[in-house]
């Protein structure tokens, strides 16, 4: 049985990417083109420049894909792309140019959600993911906890009420200065401070609640900063990221753990941008080694926003849906 060659394409946020993933685990190429340094100057994500920066990106990034494949668009069975949930004008960029695609090379279309998409960073990576689990999936627009039956069979357990963890690493990153995306530039300022100098509340809300909240911490960090400042106080940011991300993380831990032994698994994902953060991956590791559970997470490179997740994911959906007409649409929420 030959082994289907899936053109992915992801444009739902500020990264353009193609991939092409044979059989749902073997990468044959994967092309990001990141707009960092466009949106860098604003803070964040422009939706009207990232839709104008996908449509110059989105032919060059997949020719430059397959150019690294060596393979023909005649070699391609089916093409997938991501058509929610996302800003919706960065979205139809990709969809467009998919539907024009699979159109001139008469191939079945199969459209993707964004979220179920980076759950796939894990299938790509790992053999022999074992079924029931529970998935985190954070990044800068979503925070949610999934269970997953099987393939395609999801639940969403508990969603963030405000902001999304990766979206509050942004603001306070922008917040102290400290660079875009906040993330990243978090990550390293906390590797020069230590968790527990200054203190940051943690936002459990109720017991055996698996939703969250992240704006209290985000003023919090906000107001607490702001009166040191006043008070004339020595300032270490390097401290307030540390305290910052940990009270994240554990939070992320907890309420993780918390929703997997509440649904007796014994398998956990991790899956998002946020999921590239070092700290959390190494606290929820622990957690889940104390409480036996069997954790998963992506490689760095593919937790952040790319299409070999995408294609990865249709390899599974091309079992469960019928490929798309012409007229599909992108939509901006879930
Ligand atoms: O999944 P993603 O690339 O895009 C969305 O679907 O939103 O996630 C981007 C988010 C950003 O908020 C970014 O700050 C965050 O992931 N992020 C991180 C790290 N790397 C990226 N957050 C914490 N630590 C990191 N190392
Ligand atoms: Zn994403």
């Amino acid at each position: 049985e030959k082994e289907l060659v899936i053109l992915g394409i992801e444009t739902s946020c500020d990264d353009t990417g193609a991939a092409l993933v044979r059989g749902g685990r073997e990468i044959l190429a994967n092309v990001v083109q990141s707009q960092v340094a466009v949106h860098q100057r604003f803070g964040g994500v422009v939706p009207e420049v990232a839709s104008r920066k996908h449509i110059e990106n989105i032919g060059p990034v997949v020719e430059e894909c397959m150019k690294k494949s060596g393979l023909n668009y005649q070699d391609v069975d089916v093409i997938a792309v991501t058509n929610r949930p996302g800003l919706i004008g960065a979205l139809l960029v990709g969809v467009s140019f998919a539907k024009g695609l699979a159109y001139a090379l008469d191939k079945p279309l199969l459209a993707i959600n964004h979220l179920e998409g980076h759950i796939y960073a894990n299938f790509l990576e790992h053999e022999g993911i074992e079924f029931p689990l529970v998935c985190l999936i954070v990044s800068g627009g979503h925070t949610s906890l999934v269970y997953m039956r099987t393939h395609g069979d999801m639940e969403v357990m508990g969603q963030t009420r405000d902001d999304a963890a990766g979206e509050a690493f942004d603001k306070i990153a922008r917040f102290l200065n400290l660079g875009y995306p906040g993330g990243p530039a978090i990550e390293k300022a906390a590797q020069q401070g230590s968790e527990g100098v200054y203190h940051l509340p943690r936002a459990y809300l109720g017991k055996d609640e698996f939703e969250f909240s992240f704006s209290g911490l985000k003023t919090a960090t906000m107001n607490l900063w702001t009166k040191l400042k006043k008070s004339g106080q020595e300032l270490n940011v390097n401290h307030l990221a540390a305290e910052f991300q940990a009270a994240v993380v554990e939070v992320l831990v907890e309420k993780t753990v918390a929703a997997a032994r509440s649904r007796g698994v014994r398998t956990v994902l991790l899956a998002g941008g946020v999921a590239a953060n070092r700290l959390l991956r190494e606290r929820l590791s622990n957690r889940c080694q104390e409480t036996s559970l069997n954790l998963f997470y992506p490689p760095i490179a593919l937790c952040t926003d790319n299409a070999a997740m995408i294609a990865s994911c249709a390899a599974y959906r091309l079992e469960l849906d019928k490929p798309a007409a012409l007229t599909l649409n992108a939509y901006p929420g879930l």
